[in-house]
């Protein structure tokens, strides 16, 4: 299956920038120059040219990838960009994160009148034009790990090596390509990973099951119940407990007639610990992490509520404070369940809320978004800002809510799998794997793993 999105018609797509936040930066960023003209730490004054400029300004900045960088650096959490090749694989998807001094790099700098020699081209009329290329090599150097190329090669190596008849030296080439591979994946076996969400995640999930073997396997129970995806090669398992809203009851007017149960209490005994079993990891005690969220379902059953009480369905009202009350209420219930369940110190991620396609009659979402931030922070728990990064890429969905298999899949594996790598004691610092997990098929504090940067990374996100 290829994944096929109408985005596809461009040529690289320069990932459409996603996120407000670019903008503001951006906008800053003229609003000083144009502010304050003079500033040569900026950029270059007129009479200077690029060379001397890249040269002063590379021997006073600290550079980029310096040598002394905190260990707590959390690419996901900068602004940044989603760069694709739309003519390559999908898995070739970046995140490009932008770090402090970006500005200062020789291959940033874009000169506000022409030099000898500008870093934008010209025309002929003299305005720069920006033709089609790769971020600078610098820059996908310090991108965050490219975790699914990773898996999606060694899956494609390992099948290749059972099957192949290639010549010796392309072979042993293979060979040590795939124990590289082995070696640096060493830590995703044994673990799991468990994903209390809607189908938004599933199929995220399923994604990355389908593409390196084995499909997800739905609960006996039903669809939307639990389900989950198990890899052989790596003994690594994603489950998916599925949750629809945080309704406490099942209201008579509820609109999915198979659903037979709704609360997440009852959901919990029928549906989930029956999966126990495949859900607990090496610790015997608990996940190597939890991913969580809830939102679009419950946006719709407050709309739904009132609609079956006679009242019309106003999608785009604001909601009430009742309504968050409740949402908020309801969400830190849930956590209290994870946290009894697996234990007070079990890593949990709360993923920020991706929009439905209709998104200017159901704009009530982001309230939902905002007040489950609230409630994330107040209990400790990190965002997965996979729902603001890819915001409004209408495009790559599949239907009105699910987003596709393509490069917003494989942003969201490499997601998860960054954190997961915290977990295993893994630390990356701008792409670097400074410190690799011990070889897992041993128990490991996922806890400690994760505290590392914890601290840093609740309060990281500064745009
Ligand atoms: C460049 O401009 C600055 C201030 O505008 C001036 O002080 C300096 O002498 C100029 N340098 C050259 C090489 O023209
Ligand atoms: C996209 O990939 C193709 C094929 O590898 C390459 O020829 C092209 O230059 C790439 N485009 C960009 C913008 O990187
Ligand atoms: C990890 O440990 C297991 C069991 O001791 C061993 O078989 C395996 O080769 C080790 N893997 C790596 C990459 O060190
Ligand atoms: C697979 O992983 C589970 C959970 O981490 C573990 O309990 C089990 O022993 C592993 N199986 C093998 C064959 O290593
Ligand atoms: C629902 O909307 C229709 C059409 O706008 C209006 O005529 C009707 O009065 C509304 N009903 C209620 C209960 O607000
Ligand atoms: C808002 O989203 C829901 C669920 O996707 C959809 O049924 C509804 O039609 C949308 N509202 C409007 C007015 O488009």
């Amino acid at each position: 299956m290829k994944w096929t999105i109408h985005a596809r018609r461009s040529v690289a797509v320069v990932g459409l920038i996603g996120i407000a936040s670019f903008a503001s930066l951006l906008l800053n960023f003229l609003f000083y120059t144009h502010r304050y003209p003079q500033t040569a730490a900026i950029l270059p004054a007129s009479n200077r040219s690029d060379e001397a400029i890249c040269h002063e300004e590379s021997a006073t900045k600290k550079p980029i990838k310096s040598t002394k960088l905190a260990i707590c650096e959390n690419p996901y959490l900068q602004p940044g960009f989603v760069w694709y090749n739309d003519t390559k694989e999908e898995t070739q998807t970046t995140w490009v994160p932008f770090y402090p001094n970006l500005l200062d790099q020789s291959y940033s700098l874009t000169t506000l009148r022409s030099t000898r020699e500008p870093v934008d081209p010209y025309t002929s009329d003299g305005d720069p034009y920006f033709p089609t290329e790769a971020p600078p090599q610098e820059l996908l150097d310090i991108a965050p790990h490219q975790w699914m190329q990773d898996i999606v090669r060694h899956y494609e190596l390992h099948k290749a090596s059972v099957a192949s008849e290639t010549g010796q030296s392309s072979r042993s080439r293979q060979v040590l390509e795939l124990e590289e591979l082995e070696n640096r994946l060493v830590w995703l076996r044994n673990r799991r990973i468990l994903i209390v969400s809607d189908s938004v995640d599933r199929y995220q999930s399923e994604y990355i099951c389908n593409r390196i073997g084995n499909g997800l396997t739905h609960s006996k129970q039903g669809r939307q119940t639990a389900a989950w995806c198990h890899i052989p090669a790596w003994n690594f398992t994603l489950m998916n407990w599925h949750i629809a809203s945080v309704s406490p009851t099942r209201p008579s007017w509820w609109w999915v007639k198979e659903m037979a149960i709704v609360n997440v209490e009852e959901r919990w005994t029928e549906y989930y610990l029956p999966t126990l079993k495949d859900t607990i990891g090496m610790n015997g005690k608990s996940p190597d992490l939890i991913l969580f969220h809830t939102g679009l379902w419950d946006h719709t059953y407050f709309i739904r509520g009132p609609e079956a009480l006679g009242q019309n369905a106003t999608w785009s009202r604001s909601l009430n404070w009742r309504e968050l009350r409740f949402y908020m209420q309801r969400m830190r219930m849930v956590v209290s369940m994870l946290r009894a369940q697996f234990g007070d110190d079990v890593p949990i991620m709360c993923r920020s809320v991706t929009l439905k396609r209709s998104l200017p009659s159901n704009v009530s979402i982001l309230n939902l978004d905002r007040a489950a931030r609230f409630v994330c922070n107040e209990l400790d728990i990190e965002i997965m800002e996979f729902g603001e990064i890819i915001r409004g890429y209408f495009d790559f969905y599949k239907d009105t809510v699910h987003i596709d298999r393509g490069p917003l899949s494989v942003l969201w594996a490499n997601m998860i799998l960054w954190s997961l790598f915290r977990t295993q004691g893994g630390v990356e610092v701008r792409g670097e794997l400074v410190k690799m997990p011990t070889n897992s098929t041993e128990v490991v504090n996922v806890a400690e793993g994760w505290n590392r940067c914890h601290n840093d990374f609740m309060n990281a996100k500064r745009y």
